[in-house]
C-alpha cells in the first residue's frame, strides 16, 4: 500500500507536550504535516504552566519536520487555531487531546475538581473545535478527533467528574458529525489506553510498560487522513489493537399485554426482564432510526393485538 501522507496539511494537536499527543504530533510531522504542538504545560491536575511543547517541536525539527509550539490553554482554543493560521495559513486537522485528572471519590469532589475537569476536556474541545470549524466549513474540508475514555463509557470509581466529561465528548462528536457531513468534515473519537503520566499510578507496572502511546498514534493518524471517510465513529485502541464502540438498544417491549391495558408501575415491573434482555439488541446509527424503530415496534404490537381480537387501537388511545 502507498504510504499515507499529510503533505500540505496543517494539524493542531492539543496537549501534545507529552503522552499520546506527543506521539500524534511526531507521527503526523514525519508524514509531511505541519504541526502546531499545543500544550499548557501544567501538572496532571491542571495546575501550573510551562513550555514543554518546545522539546516536541525541537524533536520534530531535528528530524526534518515542520512544527511550532503553542502554550495556550484549550479553554482559549481560538488562540491555538490562530497560531496555526498565523504560522501556516490554514488548518486541516484538529486533535482534541489535552486532558487533566482530578480524581476523588464523589463526596470528596469539590466544585473546582468538577469545573476544571469539565473546562479542560469539554469546554476546551468545544472552544478549539468551534474556532477550527469555521475554517473547515469555508474550505470544505476538516478532520476532527475527540478523546474519550473507557472511564466515560463504562464509568470508573473516583472519576465521576472525568467520566461525565469524557462521555460528553462522545455526544459532542455524534452531533457535530451531523453538522459537518455536508462540508466534508469528519468527526471521530478515540478511546485510548496508554502509558502516560495520567495512568502511571493506575495501570499495573507490566501493562504500563507494554501500553506504549505510539501504538495508538497510527489509529488516530488514519482517522485524520483525507482518505478516511468514516464519521461519528468511536474507536477504542490500545496495545496495537482497535475496536469500534457503539451504543446498542435492547429490543425492548411494550409495557402492557394489550393496547387497551394501562401502563402501571406493576406492569413495568412485570415486563422489566424483557426491557433488560439484550438478545437481538439493535445497533442503531441515527436518531431518525431510533424513532422509526420504536414506531415499527409499536405497530407490530398493535398488529399482534388486532389479530388477538383487541380492537382498542394503541394509536387512537394515545
Ligand atoms: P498526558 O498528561 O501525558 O497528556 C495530556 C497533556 O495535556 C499534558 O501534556 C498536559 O500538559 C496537557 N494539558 C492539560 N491541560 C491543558 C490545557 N488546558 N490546555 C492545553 N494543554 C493541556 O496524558 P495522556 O494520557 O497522554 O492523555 C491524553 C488524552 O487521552 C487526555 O485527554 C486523556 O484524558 C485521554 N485518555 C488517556 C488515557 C490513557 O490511558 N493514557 C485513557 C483514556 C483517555
Amino acid at each position: 500500500m502507498d504510504q499515507l501522507r499529510f503533505d500540505g496539511r496543517v494539524a493542531v494537536v492539543t496537549g501534545a507536550g507529552g503522552g499520546l499527543g506527543k506521539e500524534y504530533a511526531l507521527l503526523l510531522a514525519s508524514r509531511g504535516a505541519k504541526v502546531v504542538v499545543n500544550d499548557l504545560g501544567g501538572a496532571r491536575d491542571g495546575v501550573g504552566q510551562s513550555n514543554f511543547a518546545d522539546a516536541v517541536v525541537k524533536e520534530i525539527k531535528d528530524k526534518g519536520g515542520v512544527a511550532v509550539a503553542d502554550y495556550n490553554s484549550v479553554v482559549e482554543g481560538e488562540k491555538i487555531i490562530k497560531t496555526a493560521i498565523d504560522n501556516f495559513g490554514r488548518i486541516d486537522i484538529l486533535i482534541n487531546n489535552a486532558g487533566i485528572l482530578r480524581d476523588r471519590s464523589f463526596l470528596k469532589l469539590s466544585d473546582q475538581d468538577w469545573d476544571l475537569v469539565h473546562a479542560v476536556h469539554l469546554k476546551g474541545a468545544y472552544k478549539t473545535t468551534h474556532a477550527a470549524f469555521a475554517h473547515f466549513k469555508k474550505q470544505n474540508y476538516g478532520r476532527i478527533i475527540m478523546t474519550s475514555s473507557n472511564a466515560g463509557i463504562f464509568g470508573n470509581f473516583g472519576q465521576t467528574n472525568y467520566s461525565a466529561a469524557k462521555l460528553g465528548l462522545v455526544g459532542f462528536s455524534y452531533a457535530l458529525a451531523l453538522e459537518g457531513a455536508k462540508y466534508n468534515i469528519k468527526v471521530n473519537t478515540i478511546v485510548p489506553t496508554a502509558a502516560s503520566r495520567l495512568t502511571e499510578d493506575i495501570l499495573p507496572p507490566d501493562m504500563f510498560e507494554a501500553m506504549k502511546p505510539n501504538l495508538i498514534a497510527p489509529v488516530v493518524a488514519y482517522m485524520v487522513h483525507e482518505s478516511f471517510e468514516g464519521t461519528a465513529q468511536v474507536i477504542d485502541s490500545t496495545l496495537g489493537y482497535a475496536s469500534k464502540v457503539h451504543f446498542v438498544r435492547s429490543v425492548g417491549t411494550a409495557l402492557k399485554k394489550k393496547p387497551s391495558d394501562q401502563v402501571t408501575i406493576e406492569s413495568v415491573k412485570e415486563f422489566w426482564p424483557k426491557v433488560m434482555d439484550m438478545n437481538g439488541a439493535k445497533h442503531l446509527d441515527k436518531i431518525a432510526e431510533v424513532t422509526l424503530d420504536l414506531v415499527e415496534r409499536l405497530q407490530e404490537f398493535e398488529d399482534r393485538a388486532k389479530l388477538d381480537g383487541d380492537k382498542n387501537s394503541y394509536w387512537k388511545k394515545y
